[in-house]
């Protein structure tokens, strides 16, 4: 694998790619556990949160994963920035780069701005934290660490490596199309060998699913009886500009995972979730809280996963799969 400079999408890493990044977490996800959870990494690198968009998880828990590498952080926000006298993207993440900052974390609402922002800095390099409706390389990677390691853990065994997910059934419920968590996952579970099945209302499926690696029901129930995994998604009302839904009521009574759904579960299944959750919604608070959830599993394990991408472009002699170099 060739040094890779930026992660902007998770079909950059390819298996070799993910793996790299799953079992350099193992060892990160073990100084989490450390009294004084902190190594000397990345000392004197810098890392910029660029957020033109919220976020509680993604944020810090790159914020932490920089912070345990004894990266310096600096925080961006557009409110309270010089965006609002007029200054271009362009030129603030240049500004930002010339204070010598290492890597920029990038999420925006709008697809494709991380990679322009790749494009405009000389040296710097850029992580995806979620760019509208197109990717979010690091929420699939953390979820493919807590799908390979929680089974691993429940059924009693080791983690596979290299990681796999093969002939393991997921089935991804709910708005798909506005989901950019949808299109890092089906990517990266079905690059590890995983059979997937997105789960929507044909409003909330993409426009073309050419070249999706997917099948598609529009029958929760059948596919919660087979299914080995339930990933849940949140209905992302801010990104849609026409209504897709009759209302959220009709949702939840036909494709929420409810109490009553829940029960048609396998004894092994497990629910995840990106989050943020809407209880109630496409979720039951029961079920997010109930044994089958691995949702704050996902979270935990989103730092060690993170410290793991943040020190692959940063550290020294360090990897992340074939794309992007230079
Ligand atoms: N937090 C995830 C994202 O930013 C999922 C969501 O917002 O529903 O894409
Ligand atoms: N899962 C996720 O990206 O959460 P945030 O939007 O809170 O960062």
């Amino acid at each position: 694998m060739s040094q890779a400079r930026h992660l902007l999408s998770v079909s950059d890493l390819g298996a070799e790619g993910i793996d790299e990044v799953l079992r350099l977490a193992d060892t990160f996800a073990e100084v989490g556990r450390r009294p004084i959870p902190r190594v000397p990494a990345l000392r004197g690198k810098t890392v910029v949160l660029g957020f033109f968009e919220d976020s509680t998880r993604t944020r810090m828990s790159f914020e932490a994963a920089a912070k345990r590498l004894s990266a310096d952080v600096m925080s961006f926000s557009s409110s309270g920035s010089s965006l609002s006298k007029g200054e271009s993207l362009r030129d603030t993440v240049c500004n930002l780069e010339a204070m010598g900052v290492d890597a920029f974390v990038v999420r925006h609402s709008c697809a494709g701005a991380p990679s322009q922002v790749a494009g405009w800095l000389s040296h710097a390099s850029v992580v995806n934290a979620g760019d509208g409706a197109h990717e979010h390389p690091t929420q699939a990677l953390l979820d493919c660490y807590t799908l390979s390691r929680e089974r691993a853990r429940r059924l009693g065994v080791h983690p596979p490596r290299p990681a796999v997910l093969a002939g393991l059934r997921i089935a991804i419920v709910g708005d798909i199309r506005h989901s950019r968590v949808a299109r890092s996952c089906v990517a990266a579970f079905s690059t590890l060998g995983a059979e997937v099945t997105l789960v929507a209302p044909p409003t909330l499926l993409p426009a073309s699913l050419a070249g999706w690696p997917v099948e598609v029901s529009h029958d929760l129930d059948a596919q919660l009886a087979k299914c080995d995994v339930v990933y849940v998604l949140r209905i992302q009302a801010e990104r849609m500009k026409e209504q897709f839904l009759p209302s959220l009521r009709e949702y939840t009574a036909t494709y929420g995972l409810t109490v009553q759904r829940a029960r048609l579960l396998g004894p092994s299944a497990l629910v995840m979730h990106p989050g943020p959750v809407c209880r109630g919604v496409e979720l039951a608070a029961e079920v997010a809280d109930s044994p089958a959830s691995v949702i704050t599993t996902q979270v935990g394990n989103g730092v060690a996963v993170r410290m793991a991408v943040l020190y692959l472009l940063l550290g020294s002699g360090g990897s992340l799969g074939s794309g992007e170099a230079g």
